[in-house]
């Protein structure tokens, strides 16, 4: 049985309007997405800004009303725990957020900030909670001695392990981390991405890890989901993702990773220079009216590579 399981989930938020401030529509963030997550498992969820990863993520923790649709935790409907089983789940499934500066009190010490979850749910003496405040720093390499500064006293990429430190800290089974790492440069991403796998292996933990870009995924996520328009548009493991991809916006991601080899620059420039015509060409081929994603079908019968082509 998977860990997470999410079928046909619909999030859609109200637009108000009118003189009277009421509900005039709806955006559609999330209109119908499918997947799941396996215990120690990464999913990598990519798409541009907009196409609704971190709504999906926010559903999965309880922090907007789900529209349709059901998501699983270990078998049972999380919208259905109470009590509890509800604080169990609440330690269970943490978030890194995005935007790390509204989601870290900038006026709490660096101390208070990782304990904070611990306080919530667990009754340790103050030396106790200090140990393992130190302990989680040191698996984010950082150091003890930083417990006593406030965030501002750190880059960004210090602060992104300071997020990290916190989600861990009860040792949950799942982490959304919503773009972890978008902030920083290539050498921090490297690290902190490296800290977040071997936490990882360390916990057992599985992590659905979202990006825009595809080229920073590559190394964390087994599986990968890629969103458009608030739908799925191809999903696979890795290699049928990277080697294999068949919807053009899979193609046209891939495209657009960065170049490290400065010998291909040409080369691949002009391939962008191709996708991307491709991409404006053939549009009407791979969307519905109105740029609606098909449904996901099986690509050759295989139970792990689907797009969603008519
Ligand atoms: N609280 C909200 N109220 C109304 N609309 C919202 C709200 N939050 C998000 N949206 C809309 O829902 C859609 C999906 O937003 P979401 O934040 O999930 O996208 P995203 O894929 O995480 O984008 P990004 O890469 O920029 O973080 C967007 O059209 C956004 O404008
Ligand atoms: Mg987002």
């Amino acid at each position: 049985m998977p860990l997470l399981e999410v079928t046909d989930l619909k999030v859609y938020y109200p637009i108000r309007g009118g003189i009277l401030g009421g509900v005039i529509g709806h955006v559609k963030a999330v209109d119908g997405v499918t997947f799941s997550v396996n215990e120690g498992q990464t999913v990598g969820l990519v798409g541009e800004s907009g196409s609704g990863k971190t709504t999906i993520g926010k559903a999965i923790l309880g922090l907007v009303p789900i529209r349709d649709g059901t998501i699983l935790f270990d078998g049972k409907d999380i919208t259905k725990y109470i009590g509890k089983n509800r604080s169990e789940y609440r330690k269970s499934v943490q978030m890194v957020f995005q935007d790390v500066h509204s989601s870290i009190n900038a006026k709490k010490m660096v101390l208070d900030v990782i304990a904070e979850p611990i306080r919530n749910f667990e009754k340790l003496s103050r030396a106790e909670e200090r140990k393992k405040v130190d302990e989680l720093l040191t698996i984010v390499g950082m150091s003890p001695l930083d417990a006593h500064k406030y965030p501002h006293e750190f880059s960004g990429g210090q602060r992104q392990r300071i997020g990290v430190a916190r989600a861990i800290a009860l040792k949950p089974k799942l982490i959304v981390a919503d773009e972890p790492v978008s902030a920083l440069d290539l050498s921090i991403q490297a690290q902190v991405l490296n800290y977040m796998k071997d936490v990882q292996e360390e916990m057992g933990l599985s992590y659905i890890f979202i990006s825009h870009d595809l080229g920073v995924v590559k190394h964390m996520c087994e599986t990968l989901a890629i969103m458009h328009n608030s739908r799925f548009v191809e999903v696979g493991e890795r290699n049928d993702i990277y080697k294999n991809a068949k919807h053009i916006y899979t193609r046209r991601l891939i495209a657009s990773i960065p170049d490290t080899n400065p010998d291909m620059k040409t080369v691949n420039e002009m391939k962008r220079i191709e996708i991307n015509k491709e991409y404006q060409e053939q549009y009407n081929n791979y969307y519905m009216e109105g740029g609606m994603v098909y449904p996901l079908k099986s690509i050759d019968g295989s139970e792990a590579h689907y797009v969603a082509i008519p």
